[in-house]
């Protein structure tokens, strides 16, 4: 059901870990289609964001709404069907399956074959695997990755792993994208080609809502079309990206830091 402008609302939103502030009052509206950018320095409270709004920790105070309904007290796979799909800070593949098969699975989310139908080959099982296979394979090579499809994932260059995570993410016909560091162990090359990446899926997947942490500001700077800065669990301020940039207490808290 449609009934928000916003694909992802955080009221709020506090997280204590007994007495770690993790998450302290935060609030976002992510409108529906935005790339949104999360940035903070390590420790900031980044992925304990996305932790509350997959349903792995629920806040300590505070309220999440997706499209305008409050999913607080969901469980994780309720969650994931709404809408909400995401790829973690460490890298989380099928290391021995291939390329494809690791994408296949992610998949296996949209089927609605049983087993018999499965065992019969129905038509129902046949056209539900064939749009499978279409789909799998426009993921794969919107990420450059098709060619490699054949490949064992644990084998694959640490890039394309990332890239994959991301191609497995979309299997699910994700609402709401969370990408967690998504350039973490990149280089410079290996990052801008990502920055294009996410643009692209933005662009391609016009219902797609993305939200993006990473504390490398030119990849956020180049995608995002709103900007969080978060410190010691602290908003410090939300804008847009040349907003961002100028603002002073930004540039005091963070942008002088460097990493
Ligand atoms: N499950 C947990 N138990 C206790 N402390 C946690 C837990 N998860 C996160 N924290 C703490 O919350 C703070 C924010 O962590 P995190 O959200 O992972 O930061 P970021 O992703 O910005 O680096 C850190 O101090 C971290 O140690
Ligand atoms: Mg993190």
């Amino acid at each position: 059901m449609e009934n928000s402008a916003y694909a992802l609302e955080i009221r709020d939103a506090s997280k204590r870990f007994g007495g770690i502030v993790a998450t302290d009052h935060v609030s976002v509206k992510v409108k529906k289609r935005q790339v949104f950018g999360i940035i903070g320095p390590n420790g900031a409270g980044k992925t304990t964001l996305f932790n509350m709004i997959t349903g792995v920790y629920s806040p300590t105070e505070g309220d999440i709404l997706l499209d305008g309904c409050s999913i607080v007290g969901k469980l994780p796979y309720e969650i994931a069907c709404s809408g909400v799909a995401r790829t973690f800070q460490n890298i989380r593949l099928f290391g021995e399956l291939s390329v494809y098969e690791n994408v296949h699975i992610a998949y296996q989310k949209n089927m609605t074959y049983n087993l018999l139908e499965g065992i019969l080959k129905t038509k129902k099982y046949q056209e539900e695997e064939a749009e499978c296979a279409k789909r799998c394979k426009e993921a794969l090579e919107d990420m450059g990755l098709w060619e490699m499809r054949e490949h064992m994932a644990g084998n694959l260059p640490y890039g394309m792993q990332r890239r994959l995570e991301i191609v497995r993410a979309l299997a699910t016909s994700p609402k709401v994208l969370l990408l967690d560091e998504p350039a973490a162990g990149m280089n410079e090359e290996e990052s801008a080609d990502l920055a294009e990446i996410i643009k692209g899926i933005s662009k391609k997947y016009q219902d797609i809502t993305i939200l993006v942490i990473d504390h490398h500001m030119d990849v956020i700077m180049r995608v995002c079309d709103e900007i969080t800065v978060i410190n010691f669990g602290r908003q410090l301020a939300t804008g847009k990206p040349w907003e961002i940039q100028n603002n002073q207490e930004v540039i005091d808290a963070y942008l002088g830091v460097g990493d």
